[in-house]
C-alpha cells in the first residue's frame, strides 16, 4: 500500500505538462549583468560596478534615458552572485543583504516604475556556478520566491548538477514557475550543459515544449575567437538546434559584446547582424553609463532589430561557407522576402569584392528589390540571375533585405 501510494505521489510530481505560457512570441531583448561585470562582489572597493542594486537600477535608468527601451529592449536580467550565502531558517532564497538592502521585491518595484521587466538567476543544481545556493531539492519554493517577487524572467543554469537529470527536472521547474500563475520567461542551460559539457545529445524538441529560450553555445566571450566559434556553432549546427527556433521559444548564442573592450566595430557589426537573423535574445551586457555613440547606434539600428523581432521569428541557416565568406538566408514572414548575410572572416587589411547572382544566394526568383539594412538604402531591382556586387570589410557582414518585386 505505501509503496502504490509513493509511486502515486512521485507520478503526481513528475506529470509534467508543457510550458505554454504564451511568452516571448518575439525574441527577448534586455540587458544582462554577467559578461561585462561577472562576480564582482566588492562593493566596498569598486561600488560602482559591483553586483549590487544600484547597479540594475542605474542600467534600468539608462535604458530608458538613452533610448534602449524605445528601440526595443525590455528586460534588466540579474545574472550570478545576487544571493547571500545561504538560505533563511524557512529554506527560502535570500538577497545578499548588504547588496541588495531593499530586497529583489523592491528592486522590482523600481524596474517596474520604468516601464521595464526584471530577470533573476538560479541554478538547476546544489550551487550555481558562482558557489551560491543552488536549486536542486528548492525548486518549488524558488519559483515561488520569483514569483511573489515579481520577477519576469528566469535564467536557470545548469551548474554543480547531472546533465542527465535535465530531462526530468528542467520541466518541472517550468511547471513550478507556471503553478505561480505569474507570467516568467523561462530560460534554460539545459542543452548547452548536456551538449557542452557531457557530449550528450539535447532533446531539442522537449526543450522547445518546456522552455522559452535555451542557450546552446559555451560562454560569449569578449573577442573575435570566441564570437567566431558560436558562428560556427550555428554554421554547423551538430547538436541539431535550427529548426526549434520560432515565437514561444529562441535559441540562446548568449550576449552581446557590442559595446565592451575586446571587438573592433565591424565586429561588433557582425555580432549583431547575425545574432539578428538567427532570431536570438538581444541581451546587452556592456556598461551603458560609458558605451560609446557608435556600439549604441549599432544596439539600436532599427533594421536590425526589425529582422530579429520579425514575427516569423526563423533562425537563418549557413548556405555555404566558402573559405573567408559565409552567407545566412532567414526568410521573413512577408511573403517571399528574406534577410540576408554575407560574412567576410578575411583578416587581410583590404574589403572583398564578392559578385554573387541572387540564386546562389538562395533566392529563386523572379525579381526582387534590394536594399542595404546598415545603410537603409535601395539598391534596386535584381532577377535571380543578375550578379550583385558588394564591398564587405574585414571580419565585416553585409546584411541586405530581399522583397519579392512584383
Ligand atoms: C555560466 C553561464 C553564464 C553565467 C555564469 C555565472 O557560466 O553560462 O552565462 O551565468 O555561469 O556564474
Amino acid at each position: 500500500m505505501w509503496m502504490i501510494l509513493t509511486i502515486i505521489s512521485l507520478l503526481q510530481v513528475v506529470t509534467v505538462h508543457s510550458l505554454d505560457n504564451g511568452l516571448a512570441r518575439t525574441p527577448p531583448m534586455g540587458w544582462l549583468s554577467w559578461e561585462r561585470f561577472r562576480c564582482n562582489i566588492d562593493c566596498k572597493n569598486d561600488p560602482d560596478n559591483c553586483i549590487s542594486e544600484n547597479l540594475y537600477m542605474k542600467m534600468a535608468d539608462l535604458m530608458v534615458s538613452e533610448g534602449f527601451k524605445d528601440a526595443g529592449y525590455q528586460f534588466v536580467n540579474i545574472d550570478d552572485c545576487w544571493m547571500a550565502r545561504e538560505r533563511d531558517s524557512k529554506g527560502r532564497l535570500q538577497a545578499d543583504p548588504d547588496r541588495f538592502p531593499h530586497g529583489i521585491k523592491a528592486l522590482a518595484d523600481y524596474i517596474h516604475s520604468k516601464g521595464l521587466k526584471l530577470g533573476i538567476y538560479e541554478d538547476f543544481g546544489t550551487e550555481t556556478c558562482g558557489g551560491y545556493p543552488g536549486s536542486e531539492f528548492y525548486m518549488q519554493s524558488d519559483a515561488n520566491s520569483f514569483a511573489e517577487w515579481d520577477v519576469d524572467m528566469l535564467k536557470f543554469d545548469g551548474c554543480n548538477s547531472d546533465p542527465k537529470d535535465m530531462d526530468t527536472g528542467y520541466p518541472i521547474m517550468g511547471q513550478f514557475l507556471n503553478q505561480t500563475g505569474r507570467p516568467i520567461v523561462y530560460e534554460c542551460s539545459w542543452p548547452s550543459a548536456q551538449w557542452v559539457i557531457a557530449h550528450i545529445k539535447p532533446d531539442y524538441k522537449a526543450v522547445r515544449e518546456h522552455c522559452n529560450v535555451w542557450r546552446v553555445a559555451r560562454d560569449v566571450q569578449d573577442d573575435w575567437v570566441n564570437v567566431q566559434h558560436i558562428i560556427d556553432v550555428y554554421g554547423t549546427d551538430d547538436s541539431g538546434f535550427t529548426n526549434f527556433t520560432g515565437p514561444g521559444g529562441f535559441s540562446d548564442p548568449d550576449m552581446l559584446v557590442v559595446g565592451d573592450f575586446g571587438l573592433s566595430y565591424n565586429q561588433q557589426k557582425t555580432q549583431m547582424a547575425l545574432w539578428s537573423l538567427w532570431s536570438a535574445p538581444l541581451f546587452m551586457s556592456t556598461d551603458l553609463r560609458t558605451i560609446d555613440s557608435a556600439s549604441k547606434a549599432l544596439l539600436q539600428h532599427p533594421g536590425l532589430i526589425a529582422i530579429n523581432q520579425d514575427p516569423l521569428g526563423a533562425q537563418a541557416v549557413r548556405l555555404y561557407q566558402i573559405s573567408s565568406l559565409g552567407v545566412w538566408l532567414k526568410p521573413l514572414a512577408k511573403t517571399g522576402s528574406y534577410a540576408i548575410g554575407i560574412v567576410n572572416r578575411d583578416n587581410q587589411g583590404m574589403p572583398n569584392t564578392v559578385k554573387l547572382q541572387l540564386n546562389q544566394l538562395g533566392l529563386p526568383g523572379p525579381s526582387y528589390n534590394i536594399s542595404d539594412v546598415f545603410e537603409n538604402k535601395p539598391l534596386g531591382v535584381y532577377t535571380s540571375t543578375d550578379m550583385f556586387i558588394m564591398s564587405i570589410e574585414p571580419t565585416s557582414i553585409f546584411i541586405g533585405l530581399a522583397v519579392p518585386s512584383s
